[in-house]
């Protein structure tokens, strides 16, 4: 006797057989919705109703959307913030970040204010080169490859010149193509590794289009007698950008900190500092501690219209570049300077992709002032900082539990409280560790 699961599963005596639905792409919006509705019980009458609330009112601005990825049924909101008061390189902005988290913004708005009124974030841009690749296997001695390549280079260089044309006439284009030897591989795999300059646009379609036209015509100039040997396995962008960084610091004499939470600027300082060396020491820690730079770091990269998931992963690989992951910001007190910094490889575009299609990104866009690529970078590492400096003061001062007002409000909206408990317990709890069950047991004595 069959039994249905969920969607596309059922069970036939305890044996699962999977279920395919064919066609589901083709399905219109309101049969994809209805074909959902009809599998899942759970999803209550109100679904189809809660999603047409999610839409734009402008049919086109929906239809955009709707195109920008695959299988539509909505959109899905997060909060779209702002964290003014951030001066970077002697310049204000208002940021705007997209994230669900409560705190986060408020933390990065806090540190900013406190950093503008202490000569603000000052950042660097040591290169902004980035990188991608053949892979190929060859059957034969690699010196017959090799000494191909090399011939070789200034054809398939000039073959991407249609390419490039538009990216060198605003300053970028390829800077190097080079041969590499994968190590250890049981078979020997090559890579040929090409650098490029992308301007201001993120640049993966035009990194992957350079790649497999290189590709094309290796395999079509090659000579014929070795021509076989050429065993293309993959033509990519890399997402590892460590010559894409970009560097945010903020200092101060130790007399200009003043005492922070409760705590002397000396003692501030030195804890500051130990609490950074733990997240350099245990990656336990140091997974924790980027995460709060990446809260920043992803909501400025996702109201600007960029990819955080390339973004993520490259920071994540940089902080392990030594073999250990590690923080990715550093502190230090060195006399009477403290100073703090983080390092980050960000990939960032302000042309091409979303940041002209999606409305709020071209929004943020616009926030910023029309930033530059590089610019960008600085803001959002000067964000990702901010984020940290906020942590880092709550986990060594008051901890992180206190006095997180929004924390409150979400929990207080989990337990349905109305507008007068909610005043009653956030006063209540303004100096108290909030939890799920101390709130509830808060409402519960109200009643
Ligand atoms: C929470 O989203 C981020 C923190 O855990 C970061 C940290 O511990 O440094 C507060």
């Amino acid at each position: 006797m069959a039994k249905r699961l969920s969607i596309g599963r059922t069970v036939f005596e305890g044996e699962i057989r999977v279920e395919l639905i064919t066609g589901y792409s083709k399905l219109s919006k309101n049969e994809k919705i209805k074909w959902l509705v009809d599998q899942c019980p759970d999803l209550n009458e109100n679904f189809h109703q809660d999603l047409l609330g999610t839409e734009f009112s402008s049919r086109e601005k929906q239809e955009r959307f709707d195109q920008f990825s695959e299988n539509t049924i909505g959109n899905f909101h997060i909060p779209f913030g702002v964290a003014p008061n951030f001066l970077i390189d002697g310049q204000s902005f208002a940021v705007p970040m997209v994230i669900e988290e409560s705190s986060v913004v408020a933390a990065a708005a806090k540190s900013a204010k406190f950093w503008s009124l202490r000569g603000g974030f000052k950042t660097a841009i040591p290169s902004v080169t980035k990188r991608g690749h053949i892979y190929f296997e060859w059957d034969k001695e690699f010196s017959l490859f090799e000494s191909f390549f090399e011939k070789q280079k200034e054809r398939i260089l000039n073959s991407t010149l249609d390419l490039n044309r538009n990216m060198e006439k605003r300053g970028g284009g390829i800077l190097g193509i080079k041969l590499e030897t994968l190590k250890s591989a049981k078979e020997p795999i090559y890579r040929i590794e090409l650098s490029v300059n992308t301007c201001d646009a993120m640049g993966a379609n035009y990194i992957n289009s350079l790649l497999e036209r290189i590709n094309e015509t290796i395999e079509e100039i090659l000579p014929a007698e070795i021509n076989s040997f050429y065993q293309p396995i993959m033509a990519i962008l890399s997402n590892s950008t460590p010559e894409c960084l970009v560097e945010s610091k903020v200092s101060c004499k130790l007399s200009e900190l003043g005492s922070v939470d409760g705590l002397t600027s000396h003692d501030f300082s030195h804890k500051f500092v130990k609490a950074v060396e733990v997240a350099k020491l245990d990656p336990s820690r140091a997974v924790t501690h980027n995460k709060g730079i990446m809260n920043g770091v992803d909501a400025v990269v996702l109201a600007t219209g960029n990819d955080f998931r390339a973004i993520e992963a490259s920071c994540h690989s940089y902080a392990a570049r030594d073999g250990q992951y590690q923080s990715l910001s550093n502190a230090k007190v060195e006399g009477d300077y403290f100073e703090f910094s983080v390092r980050l490889p960000l990939a960032l575009g302000t042309v091409g992709g979303l940041t002209k299609l999606h409305p709020l990104a071209e929004a943020s866009l616009k926030m910023l002032g029309h930033p530059d690529a590089r610019t960008l970078m600085s803001i959002t590492a000067s964000v990702g900082l901010a984020q940290n400096f906020g942590a880092i003061r709550s986990l060594i001062t008051t901890g992180i539990q206190r006095g997180h007002m929004k924390m409150h409000l979400n929990i207080l909206n989990q337990l349905g409280a109305n507008k007068s408990q909610e005043e009653l317990a956030i006063r209540y709890f303004e100096d108290k560790v909030v939890s799920f069950s101390a709130v509830q047991a808060f409402l519960q004595q109200l009643n």
